[in-house]
C-alpha cells in the first residue's frame, strides 16, 4: 500500500485544473442503466471510486471503457440487477444503482452498505422512497431485495434532505407510472447535474436546485452524452492549501458558484480572492484569521471540506469552532491532525480548536477520504517531513493529488510504503 512522504513548510505557487465531480459522475454512470444503449460521459475524474462504479456496471452486464477522461458506456446488454457486497462495502456509493435497476428491469438486488469510518450511514430513506413508488422490499442476507412490476409516482417527503435519497428516488422515478414529488429535496449541484443528465436522456424533471423536485414519468429513456461539471470539494481543497501553506495559486476549470459558501469562509480567513469566469485566484494573507463554520446541506457550507477547514484552523490566530450538522461523528482525523501539534479537542459533533503557531511533520494516517485530504493539507503546511499512511482513502476521490501539488512546487512523493497497512 502507498504512503506519502512530504517535506512541510513550503508556499504552494502555480496553476491547478479542477478534475470532473466525482458525486456527479458515480449516480450518472448509475443512471445509464435507466435505458440500454451507448454513452459517452466526459469530464470524468480517474479515480478509484470511477473505476468501482465501472466495474459494477460491468457486473451488471454493461461494457465500459474508459479512456483519459472519457467514459463510454454500452448498457444494451446489462441483465443482472445485482450490487454485491464484496464491491458495496468499498464504495457506499453503489447504493445508486438500487434506482435504476427496480426501474428497468423491475427488481434488484442490492448488498446494504453498513457503516463507514465515522459512523453509521443509514439508507433507510432510500428503502423509503422506493417502497413509496411502490416497490416491494425485504432484507435478507445483508442485502436490498427490491421488486416491482411498474412504479409508480407517489408525493415523497425526506425526513433529512439526503443527497443519495433524491439521486436514487429521481432515477427510479423517471419511468414509474404519474408524477413523483420529492419535498425537502436535495439541492447540491451533483443532484442538478444528474437531474440535467437526466432530462437529456429524455426524463420530465422539474425544480431542479430547489427543495421540491417533481418528476414526470415517462414510458422510456434514450441514451444521451453529457459533461460532469468540475469538482467543488476537490477545488476547495486546493484553495485551502494555498492558504494554509501562505501560497498564492489559480484553479482553473472550477465553477465559483458552486462554491460560494467555501470562498466567503476562506476570505474571512484571510484569502485575498479574486474571480475570472471559471478561474479563481487565490493569494494568501497572514495571519490565518481563526473562522467558525457549521456544516450545512447546500448552498451551506459542505462537510465534504468540514476535515480541511479544521486543518487550516488549526493555524489560525486565535481559537475556532468546527461543528458538523450532517454527520455528527466525522472527526477522526483530529487525533491525526494533533500528532503534527495542533491542539483540537472534539466534543459531540463540534471541534474547539485552538490555532497554534506552528505544526510540526509526524507520521500519520488516514481513515477515510476527506480526512486524507485534512492530513496531507497539514503535512504541507508543517515543518520538516511527514508520512500519511493509507492514502488509499484519497484515492477514491482525488485524481493524482500528488502530482498536481507537485505542479505546485509541493515537495510530496508517493511511495511504497514497507508497513502492511
Ligand atoms: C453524499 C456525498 C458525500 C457527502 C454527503 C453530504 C456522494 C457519493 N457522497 O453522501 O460525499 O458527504 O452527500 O453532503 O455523493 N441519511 C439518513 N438516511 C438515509 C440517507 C441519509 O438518515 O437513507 C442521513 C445521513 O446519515 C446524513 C444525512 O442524511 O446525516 C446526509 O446524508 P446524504 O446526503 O444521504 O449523504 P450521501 O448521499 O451518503
Amino acid at each position: 500500500m502507498d504512503k506519502f512522504v512530504v517535506e512541510g513548510g513550503y508556499p504552494l505557487e502555480g496553476e491547478v485544473e479542477v478534475s470532473g465531480s466525482k458525486n456527479a459522475a458515480l449516480p450518472i454512470m448509475a443512471a445509464t442503466l435507466l435505458a440500454p444503449g451507448k454513452y459517452r460521459i466526459f469530464n470524468v475524474p480517474r479515480l478509484r471510486d470511477v473505476r468501482t462504479m465501472a466495474h459494477l456496471l460491468r457486473i451488471i452486464g454493461a461494457k465500459v471503457d474508459i479512456a483519459d477522461h472519457t467514459l463510454e458506456i454500452d448498457t444494451t446488454l446489462a441483465d443482472f440487477p445485482e450490487a454485491p457486497y464484496e464491491l458495496v462495502r468499498t464504495m457506499r456509493a453503489s447504493i445508486y444503482v438500487l434506482g435504476p435497476l427496480l426501474a428497468r428491469f423491475g427488481r434488484a438486488r442490492v448488498s446494504l452498505p453498513g457503516g463507514c469510518a465515522w459512523g453509521p450511514r443509514p439508507v433507510d430513506l432510500h428503502i423509503k422512497g422506493m417502497q413509496k413508488l411502490g416497490a416491494e422490499i425485504d432484507l435478507d442476507y445483508g442485502y436490498i431485495n427490491a421488486r416491482s412490476k411498474q412504479l409508480t409516482g407517489a408525493h415523497i417527503a425526506l425526513d433529512v434532505a439526503s443527497v443519495g435519497a433524491t439521486g436514487n428516488i429521481m432515477m427510479a422515478a423517471t419511468l414509474a407510472e404519474g408524477t413523483t414529488v420529492i419535498e425537502n429535496a436535495a439541492m447540491e449541484p451533483e443532484i442538478v447535474n444528474l437531474g440535467e443528465f437526466l432530462q437529456k436522456m429524455g426524463a420530465r424533471i422539474h425544480g431542479l436546485g430547489t427543495r421540491r423536485i417533481s418528476i414526470e414519468g415517462v414510458p422510456g429513456l434514450r441514451p444521451a452524452n453529457f459533461e460532469v461539471i468540475p469538482d467543488r470539494i476537490e477545488a476547495g481543497t486546493f484553495l485551502v492549501a494555498g492558504l494554509i501553506t501562505g501560497g498564492r495559486i489559480t484553479l482553473r476549470q472550477a465553477q465559483p458558484e458552486h462554491l460560494s459558501e467555501v470562498l466567503s469562509k476562506l476570505e474571512e480567513a484571510g484569502a485575498q480572492l479574486s474571480i475570472d469566469g471559471s478561474t479563481i485566484h487565490l493569494k494568501a494573507n497572514r495571519p490565518i484569521r481563526a473562522t467558525h463554520v457549521t456544516t450545512a446541506v447546500y448552498p451551506g457550507f459542505p462537510t465534504d471540506m468540514q476535515a480541511q477547514w479544521i486543518a487550516l484552523m488549526s493555524l489560525a490566530d486565535g481559537s475556532s469552532v468546527v461543528t458538523d450538522a450532517i454527520f455528527p461523528d466525522r472527526f477522526t482525523h483530529v487525533p491525526e491532525l494533533n500528532r503534527f501539534g495542533a491542539d483540537i479537542v472534539v466534543k459531540n459533533n463540534s471541534a474547539f480548536i485552538r490555532g497554534v503557531s506552528a505544526l510540526k511533520g509526524a507520521p500519520v494516517t488516514s481513515t477515510d477520504l476527506r480526512a486524507s485530504a485534512s492530513l496531507v493539507l497539514a503535512a504541507l503546511a508543517a515543518e520538516g517531513h511527514s508520512e500519511v499512511y493509507r492514502v488509499y482513502h484519497i484515492d477514491r476521490g482525488y485524481e493524482r493529488i500528488e502530482e498536481k501539488l507537485q505542479k505546485l512546487g509541493a515537495r510530496i512523493r508517493r511511495e511504497a510504503s514497507e508497513l502492511p497497512y
